[in-house]
């Protein structure tokens, strides 16, 4: 089948996609990990958060996001998002990238953090936080069954209020304690032998702080920055001919499908570093 859309052949940035803030986080550890790739973050803030979404919506919301990293010249992009990892990624391998262009790779944060779980966890006993979404679909059940069989324990707690925390710019403030404290208390509750904490939502280191306070002492909280980048570092060594299609600027450039001022300013605060955001519509 002949590919529908023509995109840059051209060597391009590796591509960063999340429902909106929470793959800041992942960019964040990736460029600390690979400084030297230019990459385009987007952030589909207008129709976040994905985590109550269909699957149906969630598919269609990344498939159109992936389709705008494609036109923007990236031949690899990464979905640092877990809810669109968990409901569209299969799907967008499988269906879209042969009709799109079967060159073009898209990769996914629940495997690798499913992959590092075994070297982590002493008690064989692991907790997940997530979107809604995510602990529907099951996900990281099935991974952690294909890779460690009964051998690993998994209790996933859905945390719906977290990620409006975050989006509304309340993830520092006193009201976010109550949320934080009560899903962390709740999952600990199903299984007190957890000694692995996975934040299944790239959003939620956002709140880390707070979850370190309210998780027991004896629990290793896990975000997925660094994991993702040291997967994606491994990938890029053992596919030389997609690392030659990623550009080497150490830039980046942000887009959002909401207002760029409102991006900018929460974004500054989230990576630490000035962000001047463009504004685009996906369809
Ligand atoms: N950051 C996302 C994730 O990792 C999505 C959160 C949302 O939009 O609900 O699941």
């Amino acid at each position: 089948m002949q590919p529908s859309v023509r995109f840059p052949s051209s060597p391009g940035p590796v591509g960063i996609f999340d429902s909106g803030y929470g793959g800041l986080t992942i960019l964040d550890s990736i460029r600390r990990r690979l400084p030297e790739y230019d990459y385009v973050y987007l952030g589909d803030n207008a129709r976040a958060p994905y985590g109550q979404r269909s699957f149906d919506l969630v598919f269609d919301f990344t498939r159109q996001a992936v389709e705008e990293l494609f036109m923007r010249g990236c031949h690899l992009v990464i979905l640092a998002c877990n809810t669109a990892s968990a409901k569209a990624l299969r799907s967008i391998q499988q269906e879209v990238l042969p009709q799109l262009d079967p060159d073009r790779r898209v990769l996914g944060v629940i495997r690798p953090t499913v992959e590092r779980l075994g070297t982590l966890s002493q008690t064989r006993h692991v907790g997940v936080l997530a979107t809604q979404g995510t602990v529907a679909s099951g996900s990281y059940g099935m991974e952690i069954g294909k890779l460690y069989g009964n051998a690993m324990h998994v209790s996933e707690m859905a945390a719906p209020m977290w990620v409006p925390l975050i989006e509304n710019g309340e993830a520092g403030g006193d009201g976010a304690d109550y949320f934080v404290r009560k899903y962390v208390d709740g999952l600990m509750a199903m299984d007190p032998e957890i000694d692995t904490l996975i934040l299944g939502c790239t959003h939620y280191p956002i709140l880390l702080p707070k979850i370190c306070r309210y998780a027991p002492g004896n629990v290793n909280v896990m975000p997925q920055g660094g994991i993702v980048a040291d997967s994606l570092a491994e990938y890029l060594d053992r596919h030389p001919e997609m690392a030659a299609k990623c550009t080497r600027g150490g830039g980046v450039r942000f887009i959002t499908t909401e207002n760029p001022e409102r991006f900018d300013s929460l974004a500054t605060g989230f990576v630490g570093m000035p962000v001047r955001s463009e504004h685009v519509s996906l369809r």
